[in-house]
């Protein structure tokens, strides 16, 4: 196999390019190897290669080509050393967290996390005997004060999930490092394109593949990305004895998929820019948030931080839940879902789906009103986006 000749390129050629391995037979699309193990031509060859002293692949639970072609181009598009691939994003996520602690260590992390990153913060780590302070990621004051001598790390989504606040991930990183702690950031919402978050201090940042870099609706992925230390220190290893490998299937429709990702993103991001424009103001309308408006509550850590909007806006329907469903079920061609980042545009009620196993009170708290949707932007003409949205919620 031949390695694609290496020099730094800008992100749209690098998702093309980078990590290409071609076997003898110089294929244009990346090869799919669809296999468990691999065999030796002598039994020297085979403790050599367990040794560390013979390069090349042992078992596709540790490594296996494609999936190595998927770690190097994400970390080639993230500006990252080194990139494990995971079979979901919870993966990627419980990986960068359990890598790092041990019974008796601490975390903190922001209360506006996916609802299964939560899970894992208060419900599983406790169980290993890793407690955690939840705090209100805005506020660098409570980031501070929750820290404790045991502190390993800092978790963070930014912008957050559903309700699209943004956090400045420069300061956080700051707080974290004069704690001697770590900062951990899941980076679904911008995507490399738009949000570096290890150029803004981070150690770690991770994704749900199955969201933009697959972007196509059809396989389960994820990544964690940081420096070849965190990743061999934290990551490698966990992952290699434990097992929540990406399989090399899915590694070849990611690859497919991050080819076409800056494409697809920005022009989602256009759409979902326009349909901010439409609803701002609407009747039936009483709150809009989409970073990248002047009227975003965080506009001025977009601006410093974020190099683009996002594929998502939330907005919140005068009526609340009866007034939110009606709309959702006057919509015709955007369909109801939980998921985000598809070709396909989706909306969600996160209030009785994502969320809803929050108390009301830590609903609010979060800026999750009964009335709020999330909109993921597709590939549709923008002009059918907006038609949908209007006519039902004329129905709202
Ligand atoms: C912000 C965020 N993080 C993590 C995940 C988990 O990803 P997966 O569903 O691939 O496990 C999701 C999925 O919805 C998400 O939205």
């Amino acid at each position: 196999m031949s390695a694609s000749a290496r020099r730094n390129y800008r992100p749209e050629t690098e998702l093309v390019h980078a990590g290409t391995m071609r076997s003898p037979f110089g294929e244009t699309s990346e090869a799919l190897f669809l296999t468990q193990g691999y065999v030796y031509d002598s039994s020297v060859s085979a403790e050599k290669r367990f040794k560390n002293e013979e390069p090349g692949y042992q078992y596709s639970r540790f490594s296996n080509p494609t999936v190595a072609m998927f770690e190097q181009r994400m970390a080639a598009f993230e500006g990252a050393e080194a990139a494990r691939a995971t079979a979901t994003g919870m993966a990627a996520v419980t990986t960068a967290l359990m890598g790092q602690v041990r019974a008796g260590d601490h975390i903190v992390a922001s209360k506006a996390l996916f609802g299964s990153c939560l899970y894992i913060v208060e419900d599983h780590l406790p169980r290993y005997g890793v407690t955690s302070t939840l705090v209100d990621g805005r506020d660098l004051d409570q980031w501070r004060n929750a820290v404790r001598p045991n502190t390993k790390t800092f978790f963070l989504e930014s912008p957050t999930n559903p309700a699209l606040e943004v956090l400045d991930i420069r300061a956080i990183a700051d707080i974290a490092h004069a704690a001697g702690a770590t900062l951990v950031v899941d980076n679904v919402f911008s995507t490399p394109l738009f949000q570096k978050p290890l150029t803004l201090g981070a150690d770690c940042v991770v994704y749900s593949a199955t969201k933009h870099i697959d972007g196509q609706g059809r396989c389960l992925g994820g990544v964690v990305l940081g420096s070849e230390k965190f990743i061999q220190d934290h990551v490698h290893v966990l992952i290699r004895q434990t097992g929540p490998s990406l399989s090399p299937f899915n590694a070849w429709v990611l690859l497919k998929g991050l080819e076409t990702l800056a494409v697809r993103v920005r022009r989602q991001t256009d759409t979902a820019a326009e349909v901010a424009v439409a609803l701002n103001g609407h009747p039936k309308v009483s709150r809009l948030i989409y970073p990248g408006r002047p009227d975003h509550p965080q506009a001025e850590i977009v601006h410093r931080q974020m190099l683009g909007g996002s594929t998502l806006v939330a907005f919140e329907i005068k009526g609340g839940k009866a007034a939110a469903f009606r709309f959702q079920d006057a919509l015709r061609l955007i369909r109801i879902s939980n998921n985000l980042g598809d070709a396909k545009s989706l909306i969600t009620h996160p209030a009785t789906t994502t969320h809803q196993r929050l108390a009301p009170a830590a609903r609010a708290e979060l800026g999750i009103s009964d009335g709020l949707v999330r909109l993921s932007c597709g590939l549709e003409h923008p002009d059918d986006v907006i038609e949908d949205l209007v006519t039902a919620l004329a129905a709202a």
